[in-house]
């Protein structure tokens, strides 16, 4: 009785923490002023997801927990800061997820990861024991092209495929967009750990004005026209991160024209 309580609340709070897009904590990847890139991931894993689940999480979560942790001083139980987080972000999902994750391994340890994790969701969750942890692994980007090539404002379709000979670790796809008017534009994408074989992604780009776009927020991007480049990261662990079991493993480019 008490698994499924379990699962069903992971489930809900999967279901409310996956309506915002993450906030990335060290690089702010993805901006509002129109990026819109989504992913098709094959083979995909349906069942329920900790790692997932934990790093969705880690992302919005970990900054402000932090902040607590050093605001408050002394916090007693997980109930007690995931309550404050809840209270903080708003967010009641953030707060059930909080408690589902603080008491793995208690409220002490807990916050010893948080302080330890130092910002990177993904090292975070492999600290908490709920990612999979594995360095020897590798990945070889072995086709990476935009389709249409060339064309007017509207979704290109970036396909990434790779293969991995022993496998990879939990770590991400980083994709950055070099635009005409130089506003930087990019996304991460959360890879969890896989065995051999061959991957493919297909990325779709609205690289098209976002009608969504709130200027105050930062920079709207428009999509002129011109020659627009395509960098893609596979990484173990968070691309760039210093930390244990983080490591780039291929890196590639590639490149897409919006006619005027
Ligand atoms: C491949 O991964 C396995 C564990 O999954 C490890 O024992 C082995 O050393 C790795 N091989 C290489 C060449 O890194
Ligand atoms: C775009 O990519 C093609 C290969 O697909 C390459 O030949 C060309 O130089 C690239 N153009 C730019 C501006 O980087």
């Amino acid at each position: 009785m008490k698994s499924v309580a379990v699962v069903l609340a992971v489930l809900l709070a999967s279901q409310c923490l996956a309506v915002r897009p993450p906030p990335r904590s060290q690089r702010p990847l993805t901006w509002p002023g129109g990026l819109s890139l989504s992913q098709d991931f094959k083979p995909s894993k349906v069942d329920l997801d900790l790692c997932k689940f934990c790093i969705d999480f880690s992302q919005q979560a970990i900054q402000q927990l932090l902040n607590i942790i050093l605001q408050v001083g002394v916090v007693g139980t997980c109930g007690e800061l995931c309550q404050a987080l809840a209270d903080k972000t708003g967010s009641q999902a953030l707060g059930v997820a909080c408690n589902l994750l603080c008491d793995i391994e208690g409220v002490q340890e807990f916050i010893k990861l948080i302080e330890k994790a130092d910002l990177d969701p993904i090292y975070y969750c492999e600290l908490l024991k709920q990612c999979t942890i594995k360095d020897d692994g590798d990945a070889k980007i072995t086709t990476l092209s935009v389709n249409p090539k060339s064309g007017p404002q509207g979704t290109f379709i970036i396909d990434v495929e790779y293969v991995s000979k022993n496998g990879t670790g939990t770590g991400e796809m980083v994709i950055d967009i070099d635009t005409v008017d130089g506003i930087p534009l990019g996304q991460g994408f959360v890879l969890e750990a896989q065995e051999a074989g061959t991957y493919g992604q297909k990325i779709s780009l609205r690289a098209e004005p976002n009608p969504d776009c709130d200027p105050t927020q930062g920079p709207c991007e428009s999509f002129q026209p011109g020659n627009y480049g395509v960098r893609i990261a596979l990484c173990n662990g968070e691309c760039g991160s210093k930390h244990p079991h983080s490591q780039i493993y291929d890196q590639g480019m590639t490149n897409f024209t919006i006619t005027g």
